[in-house]
């Protein structure tokens, strides 16, 4: 009863107000976003029966981190998107202060979410590990009691994010987790049933096992194979910036090792940041029919709400584009979707162009929907770059940038507008090319380096009208061996 009441109400909010959001200048025009309200962590990313799913948290009534709910998508080509009920609503009492982020997987047929049931009563937080099923992929049903009831001894209530996959005859979960001393951990479980499970034990932590302090919690994290490794990605929070690394609130990354599923050891190398930019965060993974280990993320991050101008518009957040994973020299190698191609309209297209101590920009190219190609080479000058979203006094601009004598590609957000500010870095040591594949679309920009050696992702904006886009080089020569632009529709 109930649940059917708090999911009617939500469904029925979402469309008697999405009207009222449709027409904002900063909703995206390929990226997944709320259709109106809240949206954080991409949840249940899974292929069933040749679709593609995408949940998400969700909280339909206000552009704030209310009482979460889940959102529901499903495509056939991760490019055209269509909404669908929601899907989850805190309707037990085991969830009662949100539906938090979980994982899905095709039980046989069987379509099965794993979540996370947050809980506060007077101010004291407990957290419950429920599973929901469906035959439709559209209406869920929840177990009466929760599949895991409480976090192991010496664990505090931050206890969540189960994603779940399958090895051999066993569900394997990995799991979010802290311990009573204030330090992240990650923690494995398996089943042979997806209902009852057995904690086998800690795969990574902050203070654990030589790894060092790194952090009070460990969010969302995500165990894949990949070229005979196991990855493990997870969102530490409480790491202390250092240079480049670590700038933002919270942090997104990976390490690699290698699992062993009996003992539940697990060895692994250093982290790595998932992604250079400014908004990136929560990210899950699924495995698809064509053996692609996808990624997407949230393009945002908690807490800093008032930096994402879009709340005026009565929606908040979106996801990233899908990634493709691949292993490379013991580093994860991210590059957009193939998809997305079929996106591409009016294509522009420069060759060979010297740019000396100079800034120029070509006809056509420019756009606030729109993906560029460019390729520099051959440089002896001490920076180089483009910049986008150019108003006409160029007092607005979003600045991609290589300091050549650095060795540092930068993403400059100081002058891109309104909304949050600031500058990213990257080390790129020794490199005699450098190809950026860069997509724009209206309040977002992902910037692709080197065939996804390195992501930047950023939301911006800027007015509507800045749309310039323009190429630089400083004290010196560069040469422009390609510039590509496509509308992307
Ligand atoms: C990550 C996170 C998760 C939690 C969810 C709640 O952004 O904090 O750990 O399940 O968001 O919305």
């Amino acid at each position: 009863m109930k649940r059917d009441e708090m999911l009617r109400e939500a469904n029925k909010y979402i469309e008697e107000n999405r009207d009222k959001v449709k027409d904002g200048y900063y909703r995206l025009k390929y990226h997944i976003m709320p259709p109106i309200g809240w949206l954080n962590d991409p949840n249940g990313f899974v292929q069933f029966k040749g679709e593609y799913h995408l949940f998400y948290q969700f909280h339909p009534f206000s552009a704030e981190s209310g009482l979460k709910y889940w959102g529901h998508y499903k495509s056939k080509d991760l490019i055209d998107w269509e909404e669908l009920p929601v899907a989850l609503a805190p309707t037990k009492c085991y969830e009662s202060h949100g539906c938090y982020s979980g994982s899905a997987v095709d039980n046989d047929g069987e379509f099965t979410l794993l979540y996370t049931g947050n809980v506060k009563n007077d101010g004291v937080r407990s957290a419950y590990q429920i599973l929901a099923s469906s035959e439709d992929g559209i209406e869920f049903k929840k177990e009466d009691d929760p599949v895991i009831k409480e976090q192991p001894e010496g664990y505090t209530a931050h206890f969540r994010d189960p994603k779940v996959w399958k090895e051999g005859d066993y569900w394997y979960m990995v799991i979010g987790a802290q311990t009573i001393e204030e330090e992240g951990r990650v923690l494995l479980y398996r089943s042979k049933d997806l209902k009852s499970w057995e904690y086998i034990n800690i795969i990574g932590g902050s203070n654990y096992n030589g790894f060092g302090y790194f952090g009070y919690m460990w969010e969302c994290p995500d165990l894949f194979s990949l070229k005979g490794k196991d990855v493990l990605i997870f969102l530490p929070q409480g790491l202390e910036a250092k240079g480049d690394l670590y700038n933002n609130i919270y942090q997104a990354g990976y390490v690699i090792g290698n699992l062993d599923y009996n003992s539940g050891e697990y060895s692994y190398g250093e982290f790595i940041e998932l992604d250079r930019g400014f908004d990136f965060y929560a990210t899950q993974t699924t495995l698809d029919d064509k053996g692609r280990r996808l990624l997407i993320g949230w393009m945002g991050l908690p807490e800093e709400d008032h930096k994402y101008i879009e709340r005026e518009e009565g929606w908040i957040h979106s996801m990233t584009i899908p990634r493709v994973l691949d292993l490379k020299n013991n580093k994860l190698i991210q590059k957009p979707i193939e998809e997305l191609k079929e996106l591409r309209k009016n294509h522009i297209s420069y060759n060979d162009i010297i740019l000396n101590n100079e800034e120029m920009n070509f006809v056509e190219v420019e756009g606030d929907v729109v993906e560029l190609l460019v390729h520099f080479e051959e440089w002896n000058a001490s920076s180089f770059g483009l910049k986008v979203r150019r108003s006409e006094d160029a007092k607005e601009e979003t600045l991609i940038e290589y300091d050549s004598v650095g060795e540092k590609l930068i993403l400059s957000r100081e002058r891109s507008g309104r909304g949050g500010k600031g500058i990213r870095r990257v080390l790129l040591e020794d490199i005699n090319k450098l190809k950026l594949q860069i997509f724009i679309d209206r309040s977002s920009i992902e910037i692709f380096v080197n065939e996804g050696v390195e992501v930047f992702s950023a939301r911006i904006y800027p007015d509507k009208e800045s749309k310039g886009i323009s190429f630089f080089a400083k004290s010196g020569k560069v040469k422009l061996k390609k510039v590509e632009k496509w509308d992307l529709d």
